[in-house]
Formats: C-alpha cells, structure tokens, sequence
C-alpha cells in the first residue's frame, strides 16, 4: 500500500487524533480555478477532488467533532454524480458567487475557489483571487488563449497572484498534440510578459480523461513537467514575505469590559510587534509604546502577520475602529486622493463623482473617483480613454475619499492598499480596487482656517442657513415654486438665492450634458456651491431634476444635519409632459432628443423627502407656503 490516499485512510481508521493532528500541520493552499463556461472547469475540479479522494468539509467538522463515530474515510464517490453536482451548483451559481470547496491530500491541504465563467466573473474572481495564493486558468485546447484568459490572468496579477498555472485542458480532443500545447504556450507567454507575469508553469491535462490530473499520463510521453496535483503539492507559498514588513495592524474593534482597560483587536496585516514596542496610531499620529498582546490563550511574547490579537497601549491615545496601529519608526502613508486601479464589478456602470462606500482594511470611508485616466484594454493592453466604467471593466483612476486614510501601496501591503466598494444604496459590492500611490495634491491642500465662520455669517443675517432641494421631472414647477419661495422669503427680510437647472448650465455647468456621468457631475457642483452658499448664510432654494438618489443623498451628507430639505415636486409624467411648456417632451417622443428624464432616461423618486408636494392638488403658491411652513418650524 504505498499509494499515500490509503495510508491516510489507514491512519484515519487506526488512529483518528494523530490523523487529526497530521492534518493540522499540514501546510494549506488557496487557490481559484478561472475559465470560460464550457472550458472543463468543473470536470477538472472534479476530478482533483475525486481523484485525490477529498475530504468535505462538513466531513472533516463531523470528524473533528465526534472523532468514535468515523470509520474509513475512503468515500466511494461516483466521478459522474459528483461533476453533475458541481454542474448543478453551477447553474444556480448566478447567487453563489463563489463556491469554495476543500480537499487535501497527504502533503497539503486545499481550499479552491470555484469563481463561476458567468457574466459576473469579474467579481467573483475578484472575491476569490484576494485571498488566492495561486491561480490555475484553464484553456480549451481546441480555443487557445482567449479574451477571457487574458482577463483572468491579468487580474490574478493585478491582485498579488504570482504563482500561474496554465491548464491547457482537453488534450484529448487535440490527439494529445504537443505542437498544440506548444503553441498555446508561446502566445500565452507573450502575453504574459506584456502584463508581467514572467513564471507559470503549463500543463497538458484532460479533466475528462483524467490525464496529467493526479497520475503522468501515458498519452502525453513529451512532457516532462509536473502533473497538476503534484504541483499543487510542491509549489512553495507562504505569508513569510509579510513577516519582515513593518508592523500593522488595522483596528477592527476597540475593546472596553471596564474603565480600566482598552484593548484594540483585530489581524496583525504584516511584520510582527512585542510588548515594550513604539507605535504610531494612524491618522491622528499619537505614538505610545504596546503594553500587552492579548489572545484566547493568554498573553504573547509576540505577534505576527496573520494572528488575530488585542492589545493595550501605555498610553490614554485616541484609537478607533478603522485606524492603524502600526510600528513607529516606519508608519504608512495618510492621505485622502490616491491613483489607483478600479475594476468594476456591477452591471450599473460606475460614474466618476457619484459617491461609493469604501472599506479599506477596516476603515470605512466615501469614495468617488475624480477622473479617470484610462481604461486597460485586455486584449490590446491598450490604454483606451474612458469617462465611466463597465461590468468587468478596469481602469487607473484618481479617486477621493471623504476622510484621511492610511494605507501602504497594493503592491507592497494587499491588506493595506487593497479596497472595495460597495453601493450605498443595494449595499451590494460593485467594485474592487489597488491603491498605487497618494496624490501629492491631497498633502498640498491643507484647510484654511477661516475666522469668520458659517455661524458668523448666519448670525448676522439673523437666520438658519438651509439648502431647499427642489427634485422632479422637467415640467413638474421645480422652478415656478422656487420662484415664488424666493420672492415670498425676500419679502420677509430673508437673505436667499436661488439656483436653478436651466440657469446654471449656461455658466458653470454648460461643458455638460445629459448622460448619467454628467447629471452626477452636474449635482456634485451644484452641491458644493450650495454648500458653499450655506456656509456664507443663506438659504439656498436649487431647482434641479436630480434624478439620482445617490446623488441627491450625497449633498445632504456635504451638510450639517437638518440643514437639507428636500422637497420632492411630484406631478405624474403624463401632467408634466401635458404642459410641455419648451416643446422637449414632444422632441424626446419624437426621437430627436435623447436621455430626457422620464423617456429614456431614469428618474428616481425620493423615498422620505421632508416636504412632499403634490402637484395634482396644491397650486404653486400653496406650495410655496408650505416648503416655507415647513423651513419656518425647523427654526
Ligand atoms: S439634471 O438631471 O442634471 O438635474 P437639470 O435640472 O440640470 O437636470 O436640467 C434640466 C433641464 O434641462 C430641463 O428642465 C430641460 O429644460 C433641459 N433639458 C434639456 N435636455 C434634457 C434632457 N435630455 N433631459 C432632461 N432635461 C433636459
């Protein structure tokens, strides 16, 4: 019996502990398997998982758990029935984004990451590559490297993959060709130079056949490189590169039972930290030195990447979620406009100033993206001009945040410059991003103390500033209303001003037009000079469509709290387009002017804006008594 699967199963029935603590020892790759849908994908897994008789998960917790119970292991699983399942899974796969399966052999254990080839792989394998320590991208010997190779490959490079194996699958159906494998090869390795990706190793397998899986093929006498699994054995991973890098640790949580103590938990990101060592808290920049590291099993000598710990400081300093502790004498970068690199993930395309959450390790924090530089073509490399971005699209960006971050560059420290971003309002992650560097700008613009403050200026006009966002269709009486809300306020000894959509694009605004990109844009200036307004101590009135709730949410953010009032005009389409009064309506039904709101371009109600108006029912003027009503009582 020295087929190394029965010696595990021996031991596994002789003596379960020391199976299990053989187990534990054992070193663990991940890795994520990329193909296009019909590439042999899940027939290949499958047969790594049968043919190195896996190990469920479930199996190996009910193991742990009750270890008496189990008997042998060696499960009799039918080859067909389990890639059936895999298919099966597959086909539902559009809500499992990422099916991770475990398996391991006498020399390692395994977690794979099965991203599925659907429309959504970009983020899917984005998910699953993060935490990858290596990739096998799967090619259909009969296809060759594809637009869909490249994509995968480069975005395994893109997220710290370095260790590429090219499975040229379906040899069988090439007559095991070596001048097939060969030229596959040779142009997957041009490319690859091009993107930098200098080492991978090819093999020449069929999942379906079970050739060069597990066991050396017969059928492939010219190649003299490893089998799959043996590879998978032997490749040579580990964390020890985050070992010797300066020590962060991004706080996850601050931990305070009692008065007396503050501890800050979270995963040691690199190098590794001592009680007695200098630390810097960043941002904020308040040093002290580390008291105690604490765990589960008590207190450490030392800590390091990849250990989850509490500690206390010497110090009482300032230290929240989403700050990083980190070593003194070599603190990263804080800054709040970066470079970096986007992939998109949504079918929503992403629009440069709409605002995005971004957790950056655990630090949270708005982000838009200020312009884009280009978009990577794939299959060219090009760099390609772009405004937005795409499903699956990739681009190098400058991007904002809302707040000071910390961070290292993607390429030195992935947990310290790796981000996503998700949809404030689905919640769901529309994008992934790499951090390349902080803009020299976000260290150049310091704020300007200014003496004479927002209260300042209020004061003296004796009144509370307010922004009074008018939203509704074209034709809804934004404008009439805001008219008479003005005149009404003037009248009353107010100070106001009045920014109104047709207005303000024949100056400011007039480069933009009516694509979604530029109605975001459109709003982020208005928002800001409405801000700007506030803050001098007026009451604002806008009467623009602002047909995004994003958009509309993120100025009511740029405001201190009550000082947004948003006043929904609501009148049906068919009253607005009723009255048609500039002829656009009529244009827009005839085709000859696109994107107008409410045809073929969205407009997004508000969901609980302060003032409803309903214009079916209430004249403007009783309109404009009410938003005054109501802005009078917030005094
Ligand atoms: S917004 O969507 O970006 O908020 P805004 O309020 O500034 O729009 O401008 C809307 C005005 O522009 C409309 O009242 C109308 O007079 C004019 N307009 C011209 N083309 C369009 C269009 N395609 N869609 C909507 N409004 C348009």
């Amino acid at each position: 019996m020295n087929d190394p699967v029965y010696k595990t199963d021996a031991l596994i029935a002789e003596d379960i502990d020391a199976y299990l603590d053989q187990h534990q020892h054992k070193t663990m790759l991940r890795f994520i398997t990329c193909g296009s849908v019909d590439d042999g994908k899940s027939t290949l897994i499958g047969r790594l998982l049968y043919d190195s008789k896996m190990i469920f998960e479930d199996q190996l917790a009910a193991l742990e758990s009750d270890s008496k119970k189990v008997g042998t292991q060696g499960q009799e699983i039918d080859f067909a029935l389990l890639v059936d399942g895999l298919s099966a899974e597959r086909e539902q796969g559009i809500t499992i984004d990422v099916a991770y399966r475990f398996f391991a052999t006498e020399k390692r254990k395994f977690i794979v990451a099965d991203t599925p080839g659907h429309e959504q792989y970009t983020r899917n394998m984005v998910t699953g590559a993060s935490t990858a320590d290596l990739a096998v991208i799967l090619i259909d010997a009969r296809k060759g490297v594809l637009t869909q190779t490249r994509r995968h490959s480069y975005l395994a490079h893109l997220v710290g993959i370095r260790n590429i194996v090219l499975a040229i699958n379906k040899m069988d159906l090439v007559g095991y060709d070596q001048a097939a494998f060969d030229a596959i090869v040779a142009d997957y390795r041009a490319f690859a130079e091009q993107i930098g990706i200098t080492e991978f190793v090819a093999v020449p397998l069929s999942g379906l056949k079970g050739d060069n899986i597990t066991t050396r093929s017969d059928a492939t006498p010219w190649y003299r490189g490893p089998v799959l699994l043996e590879h998978l054995e032997g490749v040579e991973i580990g964390d020890d590169h985050k070992l010797g890098q300066p020590f962060r640790m991004p706080v996850q949580w601050v931990s305070r039972p009692n008065l007396d103590f503050r501890g800050f938990c979270g995963q040691v990101a690199s190098g590794s930290i001592r009680p007695g060592d200098a630390v810097t808290v960043l941002p904020g920049g308040k040093s002290s030195t580390v008291a105690r590291i604490l765990t589960m099993d008590g207190d450490l000598d030392e800590a390091h990447a990849g250990q989850s710990v509490t500690l206390t400081l010497a110090d009482e300093i300032d230290c929240s979620r989403g700050q990083v502790i980190a070593a003194a004498d070599a603190v990263p970068e804080v800054a709040d406009q970066f470079e970096a690199t986007i992939v998109w993930m949504a079918d929503e395309p992403m629009l440069p100033g709409r605002p995005y959450l971004m957790k950056l390790g655990a630090a949270s924090a708005t982000l838009s993206v200020t312009s884009e530089k280009y978009q990577v073509n794939v299959n060219t490399m090009a760099h390609e001009p772009g405004k937005t971005l795409e499903l699956n699209g990739i681009a190098v960006c400058n991007i904002s945040t809302d707040r000071p971050l910390a961070f290292d560059p993607y390429a030195e420290n992935p947990d310290m410059g790796g981000f996503i971003l998700i949809d404030r309002l689905t919640n769901s992650t529309v994008g992934a991003g790499m951090i390349h560097f902080a803009l020299r700008r976000s260290h150049n613009i310091p704020w300007q103390a200014i003496e004479v403050n927002r209260e300042a200026h209020a004061e003296l006009k004796s009144q509370k500033p307010r922004v009074v966002w008018l939203t509704g269709l074209s034709g809804s009486g934004k404008s009439t209303i805001a008219n008479l809300v003005e005149k009404k306020l003037h009248a009353m000894g107010r100070h106001t001003f009045l920014l109104d959509g047709d207005n303000v694009r024949h100056g400011l605004n007039r480069d933009l037009g009516f694509a979604e990109a530029d109605r975001v844009e459109n709003i982020r200036r208005v928002g800001e000079v409405a801000k700007l307004m506030a803050d001098a101590g007026l009451i604002v009135l806008t009467a623009f469509i602002s047909p995004f709730r994003s958009e509309r949410r993120m100025v009511r953010q740029m405001l201190p709290e009550g000082e947004f009032v948003e006043v929904f005009v609501d009148a049906p389409l068919e009253v607005a387009e009723s009255r048609d009064q500039k002829g656009l309506y009529r244009q827009a039904r005839a085709g000859t002017l696109t994107n107008f709101t409410g045809i073929d371009s969205p407009y997004e109600v508000p969901q609980a804006p302060e003032i409803h108006i309903d214009t079916t029912r209430l004249s403007a003027e009783d309109a404009a008594d009410r938003i005054i009503q109501v802005i009078s009582g917030l005094e």
